[in-house]
Order: C-alpha cells, then structure tokens, then sequence
C-alpha cells in the first residue's frame, strides 16, 4: 500500500489561495488578465482561485499541457494543446506545481509567440529543488521540499487527484511488513 501524507492541509491552501486571488485583484485592477489554467493539474486550484479573485473583467480559458508519461517520472518534452486566443492580452498562467520549469517556459513562450502583451504565471506549488531550466512564477502559493506530491490536482497515473489536502506519495518502503 503507498503511503499519503499530509503536508498542506485543505484549511491552510484556501487561506494562501484567497491571499493570492487578493493580490492578483490588486495587481490587475487596471488591466484584467487572461486566466489560463492548464489542464489537468491546475483544475482545483483554478476553480479556487478565480472565485478568489475580484475583477468583474477577469476571462479565463484553459489550455492543455503534459509532461507525465506515467508514474512519478517526467517525459522531459511538453505537449502542449490548442491556445486561446491571447492576442494583445494580459495572459496570467495558472499550474498546479513548478518542478524543472519545463511546461512554464514552453506555455509562457508559446503564449508570447501567439501575440500576448504580457505573460505571467501563477503556481499552486513551486519545487526549486527540481529546476532544470531558469524559469520563476510571479505568484507562489507554497514553496515545497523535492518530493513526489499528489492531492490538489496532483495527481499519480490520474489518481488523487481529488484529494482535498497535498500529500507526499511514497511506495511502501518495506515490502516485508505486509
Ligand atoms: P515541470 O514541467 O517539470 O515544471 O512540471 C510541471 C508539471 O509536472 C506539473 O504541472 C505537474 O503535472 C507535474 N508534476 C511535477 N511535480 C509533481 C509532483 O510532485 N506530483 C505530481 N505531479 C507533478
Ligand atoms: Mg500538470
């Protein structure tokens, strides 16, 4: 049986997600951005945070981005699916965790490419122990140890993912205690 943790309880992510909804609200007053959570990690925290945020001009459109290929190990290439349209627009990238950086640059420069104004991003979770690529996010919900978390939108192989607190997933360490 794998073993799930609790690392950050449900209580303490609404509190960090209704602070970051406030900031966004101040930073964006002038100029609403573009929401563009990807799918499928950023789906909790997504639904959290737009409702967290007070601009009646606030859009939001998801985007797909993968690079799990299956368990707890990362493909290193980014698929990414069909864009909005981000033309002149304030694009604000939501994910569920930044790990090597790999999907935020490819979205962020994918973004830019197809004519955004400005591109930032948001992440629920920032792992600098697993960075790969020089890439930081705007907005931090939580600075995390190098470990292989799911809950939140977190998911292993599509599992957990609907688990309301983050947790540390571990394979059961010692097969003879079974
Ligand atoms: P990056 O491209 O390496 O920064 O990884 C970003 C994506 O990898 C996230 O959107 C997640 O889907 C996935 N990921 C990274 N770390 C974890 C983890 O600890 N648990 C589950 N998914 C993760
Ligand atoms: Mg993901």
């Amino acid at each position: 049986m794998p073993q799930l943790s609790p690392i950050i309880r449900s209580g303490r992510i609404q509190g960090r997600v209704t602070q970051l909804g406030r900031a966004i609200s101040q930073d964006y007053a002038i100029k609403p951005p573009l929401l563009l959570p990807l799918l499928d990690g950023a789906v909790l925290f997504a639904a959290d945070l737009m409702r967290a945020i007070r601009l009646p001009g606030l859009t939001v459109e998801f985007a797909r981005a993968s690079s799990w290929h299956g368990g707890m190990q990362s493909s290193g290439s980014v698929e990414l699916g069909a864009l909005p349209d981000v033309r002149g627009r304030d694009v604000l990238i939501v994910d569920d965790i930044l790990d090597s950086g790999r999907t935020l640059v490819r979205v962020r420069d994918a973004v830019l490419a197809a004519g955004a104004e400005r591109v930032r991003s948001c992440v629920c979770c920032d792992k600098p122990g697993g960075r790969e690529v020089d890439i930081q996010a705007d907005y931090v919900g939580f600075v995390v140890p190098t470990l292989f978390l799911v809950g939140y939108g977190l998911d292993y192989d599509g599992r957990y993912r609907h688990l309301p607190d983050i947790c540390h997933y571990r394979e059961d360490p010692s097969p003879s205690s079974a």
